[in-house]
């Protein structure tokens, strides 16, 4: 029996030692989601998402047959540097560009070998289900998109393999020291047993079975898991805010905005107000006029040409409002272009279209009330993540985990938000134990940083690897 529970305990530390490095296995892997946005963020532009329309540039579909005749790198080098190609005389490079010249498709040097395995995943993704709507995605992963998944597994059963190699070997030896230890007793100690007794014993047959369940429920969840998770996630916004013009070139402080970061488990998304603090000055801005900072107007019931809230905004009628906007959009082009040309009136409804189609949704079926920022960063229900905690007691530093937000124009998940990723970071990490309050009651950790015996204390030892903190 007890044979059987150290070899439990064995198991489950190795299963725990897998948790935290889940992501090591995952990040690198080419992924439909990683896939989706990228194309959302860089090609969507001219590729239409359907992948079987041209649009700007062709359609998408059947890229890889296409180029089944060259090396894959090829298409690496052409989505990196499609131009270059070009110039150099390769032969599919040339038939394209002789069909689509002028238009130029721009350059991505900086997406890896990974990332265009994603996108190219997610663009055979996307064509099957518009040419065969009523397959599901399984088919996704036929051709050489099935490359990913299967490189996964094969991690796993290796991992299989060496578990119950060494279920063989701590068995035997187990064997081995109950024979000596019987011998060394003195009694007549029992044959010792053959390999294949020890392999079709009670203990070893439990132990494969444990780590065959443990191992296929680890596969199955991490592979669901995956599905959720979305670095790189850069959604449109219903207004062109930049991080990049108000913290980085205006040097707001992030906590201008964010004030719940120190105080709260929530960052919090400011509301409207806050940025009227400011806007209600700044009524044009130098990039796009009154296009995107008139939103700010129309969802909380400003009216810019009066200077005024407008009182009952509430029960105002879509043309109420549109006349409102349409005055202000039309003399602000008259006081810059010196009149009411013939571009004006196509301005003109092209703003007041952009206002009414970004603050309404299927939600939110008119214009007044909050703005509906479009969610990026999302921890699954079961897992619990405090700002306050980081920001305020910890003094994490926003960068650690958003990335330069500063310079970002549109705001891109920066980071994982996986276990693995907390995990790693709770390990290395010292708390700054000694001049912070919150600690005080860690009384020996500190009469061991006085007396010299450590020298740091990290998250991990005042309990940030303990499930339950983390997960309700
Ligand atoms: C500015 C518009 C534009 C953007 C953005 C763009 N492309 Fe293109 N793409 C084109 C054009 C145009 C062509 C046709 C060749 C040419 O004219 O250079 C093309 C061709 C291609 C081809 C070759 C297709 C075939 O049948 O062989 C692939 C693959 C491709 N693009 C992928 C992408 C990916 C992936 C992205 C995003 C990372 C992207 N493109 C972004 C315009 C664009
Ligand atoms: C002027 C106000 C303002 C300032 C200053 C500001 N933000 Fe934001 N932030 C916003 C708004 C509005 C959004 C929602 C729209 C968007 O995602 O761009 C947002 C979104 C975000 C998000 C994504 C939220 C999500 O949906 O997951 C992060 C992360 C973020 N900000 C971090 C920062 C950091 C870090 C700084 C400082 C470097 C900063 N912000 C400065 C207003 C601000
Ligand atoms: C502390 C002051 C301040 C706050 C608060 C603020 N902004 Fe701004 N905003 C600015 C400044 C300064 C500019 C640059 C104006 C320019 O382009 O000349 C700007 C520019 C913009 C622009 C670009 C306009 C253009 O055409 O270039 C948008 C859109 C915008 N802000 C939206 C918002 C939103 C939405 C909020 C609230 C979440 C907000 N701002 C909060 C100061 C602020
Ligand atoms: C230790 C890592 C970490 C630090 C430091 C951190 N964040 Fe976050 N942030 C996260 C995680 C994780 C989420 C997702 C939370 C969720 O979904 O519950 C998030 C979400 C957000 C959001 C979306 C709204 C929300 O609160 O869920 C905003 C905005 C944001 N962070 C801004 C900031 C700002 C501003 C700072 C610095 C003052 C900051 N964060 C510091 C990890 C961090
Ligand atoms: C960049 C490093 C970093 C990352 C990433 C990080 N943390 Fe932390 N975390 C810290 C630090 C530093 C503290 C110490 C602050 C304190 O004493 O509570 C902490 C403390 C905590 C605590 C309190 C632990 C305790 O024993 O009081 C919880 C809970 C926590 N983090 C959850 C998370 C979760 C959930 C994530 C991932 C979504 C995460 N953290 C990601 C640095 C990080
Ligand atoms: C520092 C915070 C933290 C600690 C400690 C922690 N978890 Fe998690 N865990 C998370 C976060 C965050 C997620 C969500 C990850 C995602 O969305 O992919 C998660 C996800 C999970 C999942 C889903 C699978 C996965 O890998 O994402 C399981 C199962 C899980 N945790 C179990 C545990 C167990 C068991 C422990 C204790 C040994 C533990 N967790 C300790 C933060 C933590």
């Amino acid at each position: 029996m007890c044979n059987i529970n150290r070899l439990l305990i064995f198991a489950l530390g190795l299963f725990l030692m897998l948790l935290a490095p889940s992501d090591a296995f995952s990040q690198d892997e080419p992924s439909i989601e990683e896939g989706k946005a990228l194309f959302r963020n860089q090609c969507a532009s001219c590729h239409n998402r359907n992948m079987k329309d041209n649009l700007t540039g062709p359609a998408l579909g059947g890229t890889e047959e296409r180029w089944a005749d060259y090396p894959r790198e090829d298409l690496y080098r052409w989505m990196r540097n499609s131009q270059a190609m070009i110039a150099d005389g390769h032969p599919r490079a040339v038939e394209l560009w002789n069909e689509w010249q002028p238009t130029i498709m721009n350059a991505f040097p900086n997406l890896t070998d990974n990332q265009i395995e994603s996108l190219l995943l997610y663009i055979n993704d996307q064509y099957t289900k518009s040419t065969q709507p009523s397959e599901t995605s399984v088919a996704g992963g036929a051709g050489a998109g099935g490359e990913g998944p299967r490189t996964s597994n094969t991690i796993y059963f290796i991992l299989l393999g060496v578990l119950a190699l060494l279920a063989v070997v701590l068995a035997r030896i187990l064997s081995n020291l109950e024979y000596l230890s019987e011998k060394a007793d003195g009694k007549e100690p029992k044959a010792q047993r053959t390999l294949l007794e020890i392999l079709t014993s009670k203990g070893v047959i439990a132990f494969v079975l444990f780590a065959l369940i443990v191992l296929g429920g680890f596969t199955t969840v991490n592979n669901a898991i995956n599905l959720g998770r979305q670095q790189g996630y850069a959604p449109d916004q219903p207004i062109k805010f930049s991080h990049e013009t108000h913290a980085g070139l205006h040097g707001i402080e992030c906590q201008y905005c964010h004030d719940g970061a120190r105080r709260s488990k929530s960052a919090v998304i400011p509301a409207a107000n806050t940025c009227m603090n400011c806007h209600k000055a700044i009524k044009k801005g130098s990039q796009y006029g009154t296009a995107e900072i008139s939103k700010i107007y129309a969802s909380i019931g400003y009216d810019p040409n009066t200077d005024r809230y407008i009182d009952d905004y509430e029960n105002y009628t879509e043309e109420q409002i549109e006349e409102i906007f349409r005055e202000w959009i039309t003399e602000q082009y008259m006081a810059d272009e010196g009149g009411f040309d013939e571009k004006a009136q196509r301005v003109v409804d092209e703003q007041w279209e952009g206002i009414k189609t970004s603050l309404t949704n299927e939600v939110k079926k008119k214009i007044q009330g909050p703005i509906e920022w479009v969610r990026i960063h999302n921890l699954p229900d079961h897992a619990y993540f405090n700002h306050a905690q980081h920001v305020a007691v910890g003094e994490v530093e926003c960068q650690t985990c958003h990335g330069k937000i500063e310079e970002m124009e549109v705001v891109r998940q920066y980071s994982t938000l996986g276990m693995g990723w907390c995990i790693n970071c709770h390990r290395q990490t010292e708390v700054k134990f000694t001049d912070n309050e919150y600690y005080q009651n860690y009384e020996r950790y500190h009469e061991e940083i006085k007396s010299g015996k450590r020298d740091k204390v990290t998250v991990e030892e005042i309990g940030g690897l303990e499930c339950q903190k983390c997960h309700y």
